[in-house]
Protein backbone atom coordinates (compact mmCIF):
# COMPACT_ATOMS: atom_id res chain seq x y z
CA UNK A 1 0.00 0.00 0.00
CA UNK A 2 1.87 3.39 -1.09
CA UNK A 3 0.82 6.45 0.69
CA UNK A 4 1.62 8.61 -2.26
CA UNK A 5 2.61 8.42 -6.07
CA UNK A 6 6.42 7.58 -6.96
CA UNK A 7 8.23 10.79 -7.58
CA UNK A 8 11.89 10.68 -9.51
CA UNK A 9 14.71 11.80 -7.13
CA UNK A 10 11.29 12.10 -4.47
CA UNK A 11 11.11 15.44 -5.88
CA UNK A 12 9.08 17.62 -2.89
CA UNK A 13 8.45 14.46 -0.89
CA UNK A 14 9.37 15.19 2.34
CA UNK A 15 11.76 12.21 4.17
CA UNK A 16 12.28 14.00 7.74
CA UNK A 17 10.74 16.48 9.89
CA UNK A 18 13.79 18.89 10.97
CA UNK A 19 14.02 22.32 12.71
CA UNK A 20 17.87 22.38 11.76
CA UNK A 21 17.72 24.68 8.37
CA UNK A 22 15.26 25.91 6.19
CA UNK A 23 15.14 26.66 2.26
CA UNK A 24 12.60 28.66 0.51
CA UNK A 25 13.20 28.22 -3.12
CA UNK A 26 10.92 31.44 -4.67
CA UNK A 27 12.49 34.34 -2.08
CA UNK A 28 15.76 32.75 -2.20
CA UNK A 29 15.75 32.52 1.36
CA UNK A 30 18.23 30.27 3.78
CA UNK A 31 18.27 30.16 7.88
CA UNK A 32 20.23 27.84 9.80
CA UNK A 33 17.96 27.47 13.26
CA UNK A 34 15.79 30.38 12.09
CA UNK A 35 18.52 32.98 11.44
CA UNK A 36 19.15 34.11 8.08
CA UNK A 37 22.47 33.04 6.14
CA UNK A 38 23.34 36.86 5.32
CA UNK A 39 23.30 37.65 9.44
CA UNK A 40 25.69 34.82 9.78
CA UNK A 41 27.72 35.02 7.06
CA UNK A 42 28.53 38.94 8.03
CA UNK A 43 28.06 38.52 11.99
CA UNK A 44 29.06 34.95 12.86
CA UNK A 45 31.99 32.36 12.00
CA UNK A 46 32.57 28.83 11.11
CA UNK A 47 32.97 27.01 14.21
CA UNK A 48 30.07 29.17 16.08
CA UNK A 49 27.89 28.77 13.08
CA UNK A 50 28.69 24.78 13.54
CA UNK A 51 27.47 24.71 17.15
CA UNK A 52 24.61 26.62 16.65
CA UNK A 53 23.78 23.91 13.48
CA UNK A 54 24.69 20.70 15.82
CA UNK A 55 23.73 22.19 19.28
CA UNK A 56 20.43 24.20 18.31
CA UNK A 57 21.63 27.43 19.59
CA UNK A 58 24.28 30.17 19.74
CA UNK A 59 26.74 29.10 22.32
CA UNK A 60 27.35 31.53 25.59
CA UNK A 61 31.58 32.57 25.21
CA UNK A 62 32.16 29.89 27.53
CA UNK A 63 30.65 27.05 25.44
CA UNK A 64 31.69 28.72 22.44
CA UNK A 65 35.43 28.57 23.64
CA UNK A 66 35.53 25.41 25.02
CA UNK A 67 34.20 24.11 21.79
CA UNK A 68 36.54 25.46 19.77
CA UNK A 69 39.13 24.65 22.56
CA UNK A 70 38.72 21.20 21.92
CA UNK A 71 38.30 21.01 18.02
CA UNK A 72 42.23 23.06 17.88
CA UNK A 73 43.52 19.92 20.22
CA UNK A 74 42.37 16.65 17.87
CA UNK A 75 43.36 18.35 15.34
CA UNK A 76 45.99 15.54 15.03
CA UNK A 77 45.66 12.23 12.52
CA UNK A 78 46.72 8.74 13.80
CA UNK A 79 50.19 7.86 11.94
CA UNK A 80 48.67 4.63 11.18
CA UNK A 81 46.06 6.67 8.74
CA UNK A 82 48.68 8.94 7.57
CA UNK A 83 50.93 5.44 6.33
CA UNK A 84 47.79 4.47 4.56
CA UNK A 85 47.46 8.00 2.94
CA UNK A 86 50.88 7.09 2.16
CA UNK A 87 49.57 4.53 -0.22
CA UNK A 88 46.68 6.31 -1.87
CA UNK A 89 47.79 6.75 -5.75
CA UNK A 90 48.95 10.40 -7.08
CA UNK A 91 46.59 10.24 -9.18
CA UNK A 92 43.54 9.14 -7.22
CA UNK A 93 40.98 12.05 -6.23
CA UNK A 94 40.60 13.94 -3.48
CA UNK A 95 37.20 12.74 -2.36
CA UNK A 96 38.27 9.48 -2.70
CA UNK A 97 40.73 9.97 -1.08
CA UNK A 98 38.48 11.66 1.57
CA UNK A 99 36.19 9.11 2.00
CA UNK A 100 38.85 6.33 2.42
CA UNK A 101 40.33 7.94 5.84
CA UNK A 102 37.10 9.35 6.80
CA UNK A 103 35.63 5.99 7.15
CA UNK A 104 39.19 4.89 8.44
CA UNK A 105 38.52 7.03 11.70
CA UNK A 106 35.97 4.29 12.80
CA UNK A 107 38.79 1.94 13.22
CA UNK A 108 39.98 3.58 15.84
CA UNK A 109 36.89 4.48 17.94
CA UNK A 110 34.32 2.34 19.35
CA UNK A 111 30.90 2.22 17.10
CA UNK A 112 28.06 0.96 19.54
CA UNK A 113 27.84 4.09 22.18
CA UNK A 114 25.58 6.24 20.41
CA UNK A 115 23.34 6.56 23.43
CA UNK A 116 26.61 8.18 25.07
CA UNK A 117 26.02 12.21 24.72
CA UNK A 118 29.99 12.08 25.43
CA UNK A 119 30.48 9.92 22.46
CA UNK A 120 28.24 11.89 20.33
CA UNK A 121 30.65 15.09 21.41
CA UNK A 122 33.65 13.08 20.70
CA UNK A 123 32.75 12.02 17.65
CA UNK A 124 31.63 15.54 16.42
CA UNK A 125 35.10 16.90 17.20
CA UNK A 126 36.86 14.59 16.12
CA UNK A 127 35.08 14.75 12.81
CA UNK A 128 35.19 18.39 12.41
CA UNK A 129 39.05 18.55 13.42
CA UNK A 130 40.30 15.62 11.39
CA UNK A 131 38.72 15.82 8.32
CA UNK A 132 40.52 19.42 7.56
CA UNK A 133 43.79 17.99 8.46
CA UNK A 134 43.17 14.63 6.03
CA UNK A 135 42.32 16.86 2.90
CA UNK A 136 45.95 18.90 3.02
CA UNK A 137 47.37 15.88 4.25
CA UNK A 138 46.70 14.47 0.82
CA UNK A 139 47.34 17.48 -1.27
CA UNK A 140 51.18 17.18 -0.02
CA UNK A 141 51.26 13.56 0.40
CA UNK A 142 50.83 12.82 -3.22
CA UNK A 143 53.21 14.63 -4.48
CA UNK A 144 55.76 12.88 -2.28
CA UNK A 145 55.54 15.04 0.56
CA UNK A 146 54.93 14.86 4.02
CA UNK A 147 51.69 16.34 5.54
CA UNK A 148 52.26 19.88 7.76
CA UNK A 149 51.21 19.64 11.28
CA UNK A 150 48.46 21.58 12.42
CA UNK A 151 49.42 24.76 14.07
CA UNK A 152 47.60 25.13 17.12
CA UNK A 153 47.81 28.86 17.46
CA UNK A 154 45.85 29.34 14.65
CA UNK A 155 41.81 29.46 13.89
CA UNK A 156 40.14 26.99 11.95
CA UNK A 157 39.98 28.15 8.57
CA UNK A 158 43.89 30.05 8.93
CA UNK A 159 44.96 26.42 10.12
CA UNK A 160 43.46 24.95 7.27
CA UNK A 161 44.86 27.20 4.60
CA UNK A 162 48.19 26.80 6.74
CA UNK A 163 48.71 23.52 6.52
CA UNK A 164 47.49 23.14 2.55
CA UNK A 165 49.51 26.05 1.27
CA UNK A 166 52.08 25.84 3.94
CA UNK A 167 52.41 29.17 4.88
CA UNK A 168 49.75 31.37 7.01
CA UNK A 169 47.61 32.66 5.26
CA UNK A 170 46.68 36.54 5.22
CA UNK A 171 43.91 37.48 7.53
CA UNK A 172 41.74 38.94 4.77
CA UNK A 173 42.01 35.31 3.03
CA UNK A 174 41.35 33.33 6.29
CA UNK A 175 38.51 35.45 7.38
CA UNK A 176 36.91 34.99 3.50
CA UNK A 177 37.78 31.10 3.77
CA UNK A 178 35.66 31.13 6.84
CA UNK A 179 32.90 32.63 5.55
CA UNK A 180 32.66 29.96 3.32
CA UNK A 181 33.18 27.45 4.94
CA UNK A 182 29.64 29.23 6.72
CA UNK A 183 27.76 29.19 3.44
CA UNK A 184 28.24 25.58 2.95
CA UNK A 185 28.00 24.35 6.07
CA UNK A 186 24.18 23.06 5.60
CA UNK A 187 21.09 23.19 3.15
CA UNK A 188 18.12 20.86 3.91
CA UNK A 189 18.17 17.29 2.98
CA UNK A 190 20.27 17.31 -0.53
CA UNK A 191 21.30 14.58 -1.34
CA UNK A 192 24.44 13.76 0.64
CA UNK A 193 22.79 14.46 4.01
CA UNK A 194 20.01 12.02 2.81
CA UNK A 195 22.37 9.83 2.47
CA UNK A 196 24.08 10.50 5.94
CA UNK A 197 20.68 10.17 7.80
CA UNK A 198 19.99 7.07 5.86
CA UNK A 199 23.13 5.88 7.49
CA UNK A 200 23.20 6.97 10.58
CA UNK A 201 19.04 5.53 10.95
CA UNK A 202 20.71 1.90 10.74
CA UNK A 203 22.80 3.06 13.93
CA UNK A 204 25.96 2.40 12.25
CA UNK A 205 28.95 4.60 13.78
CA UNK A 206 29.49 8.14 12.26
CA UNK A 207 32.61 7.63 10.73
CA UNK A 208 30.55 5.57 8.25
CA UNK A 209 27.67 8.05 8.16
CA UNK A 210 30.55 10.65 6.98
CA UNK A 211 32.03 8.23 4.49
CA UNK A 212 28.78 7.84 3.20
CA UNK A 213 27.75 11.31 2.58
CA UNK A 214 31.37 12.19 1.27
CA UNK A 215 30.89 9.69 -1.47
CA UNK A 216 27.82 11.20 -2.40
CA UNK A 217 28.81 14.95 -2.30
CA UNK A 218 31.63 13.61 -4.62
CA UNK A 219 29.24 13.65 -7.63
CA UNK A 220 28.70 16.31 -10.64
CA UNK A 221 25.85 17.12 -9.72
CA UNK A 222 25.74 17.59 -6.34
CA UNK A 223 29.51 18.92 -4.77
CA UNK A 224 31.29 18.29 -7.82
CA UNK A 225 29.86 21.02 -9.66
CA UNK A 226 32.32 23.24 -8.07
CA UNK A 227 35.45 21.72 -9.80
CA UNK A 228 33.40 21.43 -13.47
CA UNK A 229 32.46 24.99 -12.90
CA UNK A 230 36.33 25.92 -13.36
CA UNK A 231 36.83 23.58 -15.94
CA UNK A 232 34.42 25.12 -17.57
CA UNK A 233 35.54 28.55 -17.18
CA UNK A 234 38.96 27.71 -18.49
CA UNK A 235 37.16 25.97 -21.35
CA UNK A 236 35.51 29.44 -22.17
CA UNK A 237 38.64 30.94 -22.08
CA UNK A 238 37.34 34.18 -22.92
CA UNK A 239 34.16 37.00 -22.69
CA UNK A 240 33.77 36.77 -26.57
CA UNK A 241 33.21 32.89 -26.72
CA UNK A 242 31.10 32.88 -23.19
CA UNK A 243 27.63 33.22 -25.55
CA UNK A 244 28.91 30.41 -28.55
CA UNK A 245 30.03 27.77 -26.16
CA UNK A 246 26.88 28.30 -23.99
CA UNK A 247 24.90 28.13 -26.88
CA UNK A 248 26.57 24.51 -28.39
CA UNK A 249 26.26 23.39 -25.13
CA UNK A 250 22.50 23.46 -24.67
CA UNK A 251 22.56 22.65 -27.86
CA UNK A 252 24.13 19.48 -26.89
CA UNK A 253 21.54 19.23 -23.98
CA UNK A 254 24.89 19.27 -21.78
CA UNK A 255 23.87 20.87 -18.05
CA UNK A 256 25.67 24.08 -17.27
CA UNK A 257 27.62 23.92 -14.11
CA UNK A 258 27.01 25.81 -11.28
CA UNK A 259 23.46 26.42 -12.20
CA UNK A 260 20.33 25.41 -11.60
CA UNK A 261 18.90 23.61 -7.96
CA UNK A 262 16.14 21.48 -7.24
CA UNK A 263 14.76 24.12 -4.89
CA UNK A 264 16.14 27.34 -5.53
CA UNK A 265 14.15 28.91 -8.59
CA UNK A 266 16.11 32.35 -8.01
CA UNK A 267 19.51 32.92 -7.35
CA UNK A 268 21.10 31.03 -4.93
CA UNK A 269 21.62 33.46 -1.81
CA UNK A 270 24.80 31.60 -1.46
CA UNK A 271 26.22 32.75 -4.66
CA UNK A 272 25.43 36.26 -4.21
CA UNK A 273 27.49 36.50 -1.14
CA UNK A 274 30.31 34.21 -3.04
CA UNK A 275 30.39 36.59 -5.80
CA UNK A 276 30.76 39.43 -3.27
CA UNK A 277 33.21 37.78 -1.85
CA UNK A 278 34.87 37.01 -4.78
CA UNK A 279 34.74 40.88 -5.88
CA UNK A 280 36.69 41.73 -2.27
CA UNK A 281 39.34 39.11 -3.44
CA UNK A 282 39.77 40.58 -6.83
CA UNK A 283 39.63 44.34 -5.57
CA UNK A 284 43.49 43.35 -3.95
CA UNK A 285 44.39 42.70 -7.72
CA UNK A 286 43.84 43.40 -10.99
CA UNK A 287 40.38 41.84 -11.24
CA UNK A 288 40.17 37.98 -12.76
CA UNK A 289 40.10 36.94 -16.05
CA UNK A 290 37.81 34.12 -14.85
CA UNK A 291 35.73 36.12 -12.58
CA UNK A 292 34.72 38.34 -15.84
CA UNK A 293 33.81 35.20 -18.03
CA UNK A 294 32.01 34.05 -15.13
CA UNK A 295 29.75 37.23 -14.83
CA UNK A 296 29.45 37.69 -18.72
CA UNK A 297 28.46 33.90 -18.67
CA UNK A 298 25.48 34.39 -15.45
CA UNK A 299 24.29 37.09 -17.48
CA UNK A 300 23.75 34.55 -20.56
CA UNK A 301 22.42 31.85 -18.84
CA UNK A 302 19.65 34.20 -17.15
CA UNK A 303 19.01 35.35 -20.27
CA UNK A 304 18.49 32.03 -21.88
CA UNK A 305 17.37 29.93 -19.00
CA UNK A 306 15.90 32.42 -16.58
CA UNK A 307 12.46 31.54 -17.06
CA UNK A 308 13.15 28.17 -16.13
CA UNK A 309 14.07 29.17 -12.54
CA UNK A 310 17.75 28.36 -13.72
CA UNK A 311 20.00 30.66 -11.93
CA UNK A 312 23.66 30.29 -10.60
CA UNK A 313 23.34 28.27 -7.39
CA UNK A 314 25.98 27.82 -4.41
CA UNK A 315 29.13 25.77 -6.66
CA UNK A 316 29.16 28.46 -9.40
CA UNK A 317 31.04 31.45 -7.71
CA UNK A 318 33.06 29.25 -4.98
CA UNK A 319 35.48 27.87 -7.01
CA UNK A 320 36.53 31.23 -8.41
CA UNK A 321 37.08 31.97 -4.42
CA UNK A 322 39.04 29.13 -3.92
CA UNK A 323 41.14 29.28 -7.09
CA UNK A 324 42.09 32.83 -5.47
CA UNK A 325 42.71 31.41 -2.04
CA UNK A 326 45.72 29.12 -4.07
CA UNK A 327 43.31 25.95 -3.11
CA UNK A 328 43.36 23.38 -6.40
CA UNK A 329 40.70 23.04 -8.42
CA UNK A 330 40.25 18.70 -7.58
CA UNK A 331 40.21 20.27 -3.76
CA UNK A 332 37.08 22.48 -4.07
CA UNK A 333 34.54 19.88 -3.25
CA UNK A 334 37.17 18.17 -0.26
CA UNK A 335 36.64 21.81 0.69
CA UNK A 336 32.71 21.69 0.53
CA UNK A 337 32.92 18.62 2.46
CA UNK A 338 34.78 20.34 5.13
CA UNK A 339 32.14 22.49 5.58
CA UNK A 340 29.21 20.31 5.22
CA UNK A 341 30.20 17.71 8.07
CA UNK A 342 28.60 20.42 9.88
CA UNK A 343 25.22 19.79 8.54
CA UNK A 344 25.83 15.82 8.06
CA UNK A 345 26.60 15.76 11.96
CA UNK A 346 23.44 17.89 13.13
CA UNK A 347 21.25 15.68 11.07
CA UNK A 348 22.94 12.39 12.26
CA UNK A 349 22.19 13.66 15.87
CA UNK A 350 18.65 14.68 14.73
CA UNK A 351 18.04 11.48 12.90
CA UNK A 352 19.25 9.52 15.80
CA UNK A 353 16.99 11.01 18.85
CA UNK A 354 14.04 9.93 16.98
CA UNK A 355 15.15 7.51 14.65
CA UNK A 356 13.55 5.03 12.18
CA UNK A 357 15.18 2.89 10.03
CA UNK A 358 14.89 4.31 6.37
CA UNK A 359 13.26 1.65 4.10
CA UNK A 360 11.08 3.09 1.58
CA UNK A 361 8.73 1.41 -1.09
CA UNK A 362 8.63 0.84 -4.59
CA UNK A 363 6.14 0.36 -7.70
CA UNK A 364 7.08 -2.49 -8.83
CA UNK A 365 7.66 -2.56 -12.87
CA UNK A 366 8.65 -6.20 -13.21
CA UNK A 367 7.09 -9.31 -14.59
CA UNK A 368 5.33 -11.91 -12.20
CA UNK A 369 5.47 -16.00 -12.59
CA UNK A 370 8.42 -15.87 -15.06
CA UNK A 371 9.79 -19.22 -15.67
CA UNK A 372 13.68 -20.23 -14.98
CA UNK A 373 15.41 -21.20 -18.70
CA UNK A 374 18.10 -23.01 -18.53
CA UNK A 375 21.51 -21.60 -20.12
CA UNK A 376 21.88 -23.98 -23.18
CA UNK A 377 18.07 -22.88 -23.87
CA UNK A 378 18.51 -19.01 -23.83
C1 LIG B 1 24.34 21.56 -4.94
O1 LIG B 1 20.13 20.01 -2.94
C2 LIG B 1 20.95 20.89 -2.52
O2 LIG B 1 20.62 21.72 -1.67
C3 LIG B 1 22.31 20.85 -3.13
C4 LIG B 1 23.23 21.98 -2.73
C5 LIG B 1 23.60 21.90 -1.28
O3 LIG B 1 23.95 22.93 -0.69
O4 LIG B 1 23.65 20.76 -0.76
O5 LIG B 1 22.62 23.22 -2.97
C6 LIG B 1 24.55 21.91 -3.51
O6 LIG B 1 24.34 20.40 -5.26
C7 LIG B 1 24.08 22.66 -5.92
C8 LIG B 1 23.81 22.11 -7.37
C9 LIG B 1 25.17 21.88 -8.03
N1 LIG B 1 24.98 21.16 -9.30
C10 LIG B 1 25.16 21.79 -10.48
O7 LIG B 1 25.44 22.98 -10.60
C11 LIG B 1 25.01 20.86 -11.69
C12 LIG B 1 24.12 21.52 -12.73
N2 LIG B 1 22.76 21.59 -12.19
C13 LIG B 1 21.81 20.59 -12.63
O8 LIG B 1 22.37 19.31 -12.75
C14 LIG B 1 20.48 20.65 -11.93
O9 LIG B 1 20.09 21.96 -11.91
C15 LIG B 1 20.35 20.10 -10.52
C16 LIG B 1 20.82 18.68 -10.42
C17 LIG B 1 21.09 20.93 -9.56
C18 LIG B 1 18.86 20.15 -10.16
O10 LIG B 1 18.26 19.29 -11.05
P1 LIG B 1 16.68 18.99 -11.00
O11 LIG B 1 15.99 19.76 -9.96
O12 LIG B 1 16.51 17.52 -11.01
O13 LIG B 1 16.22 19.65 -12.35
P2 LIG B 1 16.11 18.85 -13.68
O14 LIG B 1 17.40 18.13 -13.97
O15 LIG B 1 14.84 18.08 -13.60
O16 LIG B 1 15.99 20.01 -14.75
C19 LIG B 1 14.74 20.65 -14.99
C20 LIG B 1 14.92 21.30 -16.34
C21 LIG B 1 15.46 20.33 -17.41
O17 LIG B 1 15.03 20.85 -18.67
P3 LIG B 1 13.81 20.08 -19.42
O18 LIG B 1 14.27 18.63 -19.65
O19 LIG B 1 12.65 20.15 -18.46
O20 LIG B 1 13.63 20.86 -20.68
O21 LIG B 1 15.91 22.34 -16.25
C22 LIG B 1 17.04 21.97 -17.05
C23 LIG B 1 16.94 20.48 -17.33
O22 LIG B 1 17.60 20.15 -18.55
N3 LIG B 1 18.24 22.24 -16.25
C24 LIG B 1 19.36 22.71 -16.78
C25 LIG B 1 20.24 22.86 -15.68
N4 LIG B 1 19.61 22.48 -14.57
C26 LIG B 1 18.38 22.09 -14.92
N5 LIG B 1 19.71 23.00 -18.07
C27 LIG B 1 20.98 23.46 -18.23
N6 LIG B 1 21.87 23.63 -17.24
C28 LIG B 1 21.54 23.35 -15.95
N7 LIG B 1 22.42 23.53 -14.98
Amino acid sequence: MTLCEYKPGLENIPAAQSSISYVEGKQGILEYRGIAIEELASKSNFIETVYLLIWGELPRKEELDAFEHEIRFHRRIKYRIRDMMKCFPETGHPMDALQTSAAALGLFYSRRALDNPQYIREAVVRLLAKIPTMVAAFKLMRKGHDPVQPRDDLGYSANFLYMLNEQEPDPLAAHIFDVCLTLHAEHTINASTFSAMVTASTLTDPYAVIASAVGTLAGPLHGGANEEVLTMLEEIGSVENVRPYLEERLQRKDKIMGFGHRVYKVKDPRAKILQQLAEKLFEQSSGDKYYEIAVELEQAVEEKLGQKGIYANVDFYSGLVYRKLGIPTDLFTPVFAIARVAGWLAHWKEQLAVNRIFRPTQEYMGTHNASYIPIEKR
